[in-house]
């Protein structure tokens, strides 16, 4: 598929603009984002497949990525966490939201093809970097920081809410507990996604995403190599 691009990237780039993209931002998208999409809705900028990359896109041009509910639709994964890194300024940061595999919808929808774990973006992160539990990296070559990972509750059943909401407050205290909830209770209260921003390794992502990861618990701690 040819991506069609409605938009004058060149110019806005000419201009000093700061861009913040929306991949697959459906049929609505905030203010000042631009708009990717495989279907032609009207907030659309760019009428892209994302499986096949943002080559429509420079490198590392891009300040914000925000990227919610899509990325359990694409194959291969990889790639579009490359591109992502690829297009994103050295201090630019992601924006993600997935489904928790515990989210019993997840296997409803038949276009959702994979899922996700507090440890899926691990495995691109340096292991000095890591949460307590170290996965591998030497699957891939892309290296990225977490500035923050929060697991989302949320049920349909209104009167639940608001127990999930206080059980997800605490859960999201520190990595320990999400990590002691994923491996031990997760069956009996299902998350319903994850919500993480990240950055290349090796930046700390602009201030703003600095101070939040500073006074967040569920950041991880720089270890010192002494
Ligand atoms: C569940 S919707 C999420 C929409 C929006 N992000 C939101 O949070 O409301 C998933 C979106 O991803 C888009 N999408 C799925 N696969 C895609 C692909 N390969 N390339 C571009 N967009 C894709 C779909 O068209 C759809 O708009």
């Amino acid at each position: 598929m040819e991506p069609i691009v409605k938009i004058d990237i060149d110019k806005l780039l000419d201009e000093g603009r700061d861009l913040v993209v929306d991949l697959g931002c459906g049929s609505k998208k905030r203010r000042g984002r631009i708009g990717i999409d495989r279907v032609d809705l009207p907030a659309v900028d760019i009428v892209a497949d994302l499986e096949q990359g943002l080559g429509f896109l420079p490198d590392h041009s891009v300040r914000e990525i925000h990227c919610r509910s899509v990325l359990e639709h694409l194959d291969p994964f990889e790639t579009v966490l490359r591109e992502i890194l690829r297009v994103l300024k050295p201090e630019g940061t992601a924006h993600i939201f997935v489904p928790h595999f515990s989210n019993p919808y997840f296997y409803s929808d038949p276009t959702h093809i994979r899922f996700f774990g507090l440890y899926t973006f691990q495995y691109f992160v340096p292991p000095e970097l890591q949460l307590r539990r170290k996965v591998p990296t030497y699957y891939s070559d892309l290296r990225l920081r977490i500035l923050s990972q929060r697991l989302v509750f949320r049920s349909s059943f209104k009167f639940i809410n608001p127990i999930k909401k206080a059980f997800g407050w605490l859960i999201n205290r520190h990595s320990l507990l999400q990590a002691y909830y994923e491996e031990t209770l997760c069956w009996l209260f299902p998350a319903h996604g994850i919500e993480l921003i990240f950055t290349h390794a090796g930046a700390e992502g602009p201030s703003g995403s600095i101070e939040k990861a500073k006074t967040d618990n569920t950041a991880p701690k720089k270890r010192s190599s002494t």
